[in-house]
Parts: C-alpha cells; structure tokens; sequence
C-alpha cells in the first residue's frame, strides 16, 4: 500500500481520519486542501510530511499558490519543512519530490533490517511502542514499526504492544490496524500502563519513532514517549530512536529549542467526538514530548546506528 503517491497530477493520499473503519483516498490538487489535510491529520508522521510538503510544492508550481503556509502547517516534525526546502531549491520540485518518495521507501528498508538486528543483539522479541510510526506514517513500509515488521517477517516476533495513543488514538485506530494486516501478533494498551507494564517484564525494548532530533539527540516524538522512556531506564530495557537521516536536525542544539504543537483543548475535552469533561473545562494538549538524550539507547537511521549510551551524538 502507498499511503502518499502523485498520481495523473495530484496527490493521492489515504485518508486516516477513516482508519480503521474504511480505507478511502484523498485526491488532492491545492495546496490549501494539503494544508487542511495536514491539520486534521488525514496525512501524518514525519516520514509522510516530508514527501507532502514536497509534493505540495509541485502543486503550488501549478497553482501558483505560497508555499510558506504549507511549510508551517504542523510545526514539530522537521520533515515537513525539509521536504518543502528540498523541492523549492529543485530546478524540477516534482521530480525531487519523487525522489523523496522513492527514498522514504528505500530507508524505511533499511532501518528495518538494522533495526532488527540490533534487537537481535538485545534478544529482544517482544516490543512496546507508540503512536503510529508504520506505512501510514511513511510512504509504504514504517521506522519503528517497519522494524517490528521485520521481525515478524524473520519470525522472531514474540509480542508487540501497543499504545493507544490518546488524544487521537494513533496507536488504536492506525498501529493495531496494521499490525493485524500484518498477521503480526500484538496487544493494545492504554498510555498509562506501559511503565508499568515495563516494570512489570512485559517487554524486551521500546521503539519509538521521531519527529524532530536535536545535535545532542535529544528527541522529539509524540506525547507518551517520555514516560516511555523513563519506564524503559527503570526497568532496564533498551529505548530505541528509529527514524531516517532527514529526521536529524543539527540546526536545532537541544529538545529545549523544539517547537512543540499544541492542538487545543478540543481533541482533549472530547473522545471521538463525545463530550468527556464538563463544559467549559480549559486543557493542554502537546502533541509531543521531548526524551532526553541520556535516556536514549541508540537513535537507528537508514545510514547507521547512532549509540547514545555510549556518548555517540548524531
Ligand atoms: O501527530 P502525528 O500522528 O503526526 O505524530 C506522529 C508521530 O509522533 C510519529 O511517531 C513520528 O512522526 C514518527 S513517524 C515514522
């Protein structure tokens, strides 16, 4: 499956606002209906907002439309900005948004395999993870979840489990969803459980996706990963970063810089659309988190394995 492709003109793209219940497209032919699918996340991950910001340039080549709404509709992940940067400085942003595509999936390979092998060196089987960091977050094959994928394909697979990924339940809607296309065996937990279940044995590793990572490796990836990771140091299991190159920025020193998204109160007061908090209830609602560097084990890319633990930075 390509969850982002050009096809005849246009981009076409999954709709993930309709995972799990239907597995529709968009086709998208603005740059202002880009934008808007980007907002509500029909479009998402970092990998996949690299090639929709590059793709959107080639559209606004057509329509003439600004590009720097597209570059700063969602603000955390370094991809989207990249992509667009990428495209823009391209004699032929069409052509060099192709290539993002084909190299997204090319990369994904990669930190797979390498991934996989490096919990192979752990004798880990059974993983914990977060959000959604699998084909629906890149183009056809995921980072932390390309990686279980693996895995499950080298039949070494014991368990993954899953967090929900509250407010707008990635992990539920989008990572069982592909877990189960896989055949692969997993679990759903709610966020709150998975340091304690890390305590508890109940699994060999975290793997965790990225959204943006700072020169000293601090990492930003969706809200829940910090606590992931302070679960995972206590109870000795290996953290791991997989994400490619393109997620590296070395413009941003530390997690400190990093611009967290916040979506509104809305998504927070309210689940699935029915109302969960009293009227009037005020919340905060950071898309992100920040994991400090030192409670990273090694940051896996499509390139090399950068190990954090052993005073290695990216
Ligand atoms: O808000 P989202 O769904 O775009 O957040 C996505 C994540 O946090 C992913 O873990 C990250 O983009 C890496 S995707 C391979």
């Amino acid at each position: 499956m390509r969850t982002i492709d050009w096809v005849d003109g246009a981009i076409t793209l999954v709709d993930q606002t309709r995972l799990p219940g239907e597995l529709t497209y968009l086709r998208i032919t603005t740059v202002a209906d880009l934008i808007d699918a980007i907002q509500r996340l029909a479009v998402r991950g970092a990998p996949a907002l690299g090639v929709a910001g590059a793709m959107g340039v080639a559209l606004a080549a057509r329509t003439g439309e600004p590009i720097a709404p597209l570059r700063a509709a969602r603000p955390t992940a370094v991809n989207l900005a990249w992509g667009v940067d990428q495209a823009a400085a391209s004699a032929d942003p069409l052509a060099r948004a192709l290539e993002i595509r084909d190299e997204d999936i090319a990369a994904c390979l990669a930190m797979g395999a390498r991934g996989a092998d490096l919990l192979a060196e752990h004798a880990a089987t059974r993983v914990m993870t977060v959000c959604n960091t699998g084909g629906l977050a890149t183009v056809e094959r995921g980072t932390a979840l390309g990686v279980i994928q693996t895995m499950h394909e080298r039949g070494v697979l014991a368990e993954a489990l899953a967090l929900e990924t509250r407010p707008l339940l990635q992990g539920a809607r989008l990572t069982a969803w592909e877990l189960a296309r896989m055949g692969a065996p997993h679990r759903l937990i709610v966020d709150s459980a998975g340091p304690f279940l890390l305590a508890r044995g109940a699994a060999d590793a975290v793997l965790i996706g990225a959204d943006r990572i700072a020169a000293n490796g601090d990492t930003a990836n969706k809200i829940g990963s910090y606590s992931l990771a302070l679960g995972a140091r206590r109870a000795g299991v290996p953290f791991l970063v997989i994400a490619p190159e393109t997620t590296i920025d070395l413009a941003t020193p530390t997690g400190d810089a990093i611009h967290i998204e916040d979506r509104g109160a809305a998504e927070v007061v309210s689940l699935g659309g029915v109302k969960i908090a009293p009227d009037g209830t005020q919340a905060l609602n950071p898309a992100f988190d920040v994991t400090p560097a030192d409670l990273i084990t090694a940051i896996v890319t499509d390139r090399r394995v950068i190990r954090l633990d052993r005073g290695e930075t990216p």
